[in-house]
């Protein structure tokens, strides 16, 4: 297969941005996408050029690093996939392709493909903690947790952070983001103890580095681990109930 890269190229987060076109010749239908770049880097460097930066790390769809808009659409046209995991027999042969940065304001460019996705830590820095006994590990079944509520919160646990959500959104919301990883831990027993504090302060610090939901429902479609905006439901509900829990909590000197 052969493919033409359009490539969005900025030498840093002031520069002016551009695309730059590529050919990528002989390329197998096994290929990832991430491949293709490193392909099209291996001749940038051969010509004493400036190879394309992008994220990525694992190669696994795990570790949510490789995020980038191809064909203007988040991670690509296949669904539930990261980009590391689409290859090429889902693209037309002799096809061109525009890839791009995701195109957010909360995550600014740092060079190439490369954004700052910083702001999402700082919604986990705001309530990113359980607390827990210390010791050794109890008795699984000691604790019985339902079947639909486990699954549940395995199915948010799948969040791998890649900002797909955002990028796809129109507000540029992150939603569907502070929800998973809010939920994978308010829907169980261990994740009770900070439950209202950790929803109120996680939500707060998402709403001041990012747009709100307007359902439009482009996060969950964008998400390449199919995480659904129910979850969006569940947190807007525990946000609700947090404002009037921890009022109470500080009216009493607890808070
Ligand atoms: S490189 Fe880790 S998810 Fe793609």
């Amino acid at each position: 297969m052969k493919f033409t890269l359009k490539v969005w190229r900025q030498e840093g987060p002031t520069a002016k941005g551009r695309f730059e076109t590529y050919e990528a010749p002989n390329i197998s239908e096994e290929m990832s996408f991430l491949e293709v770049l490193d392909v099209v880097n291996e001749s940038l460097i051969r010509e004493g050029k400036e190879p394309v930066h992008f994220d990525h790390d694992c190669r696994e769809g795990i570790c949510g690093s490789c995020g980038m808009m191809i064909n203007g659409q988040a991670h690509g046209p296949q669904r539930g996939t990261a980009t590391c995991q689409l290859h090429m027999r889902k693209f037309d042969d002799g096809a061109t392709i525009v890839v791009e940065p995701w195109r957010a304001a909360s995550f600014p460019i740092v060079r190439d493909l490369v954004v700052n996705r910083s702001a999402f830590d700082r919604i986990i820095e705001a309530g990113g903690f359980v607390s827990v006994n210390t010791g050794s590990a109890p008795e699984a079944n000691m604790l019985p947790v339902p079947k639909q509520v486990a699954d549940a919160a395995m199915d948010a646990a799948q969040c791998i952070g890649c900002g797909a959500c955002v990028a796809a959104c129109p507000n540029g919301a992150a939603q569907l983001f502070t929800s998973a990883k809010l939920q994978h831990l308010n829907l169980l027993p261990q994740g009770q103890s900070e439950r209202w504090q950790r929803t109120e302060s996680m939500v707060e610090t998402m709403e001041e580095y990012f747009g709100t939901c307007t359902n439009h429902g482009e996060c969950e479609t964008a998400c390449p681990k199919n995480i659904s905006i129910d979850f969006i439901a569940y947190m807007n509900r525990d946000y609700i109930k947090a404002k009037t829990v921890n009022r109470k909590l500080s009216g009493q000197g607890l808070g």
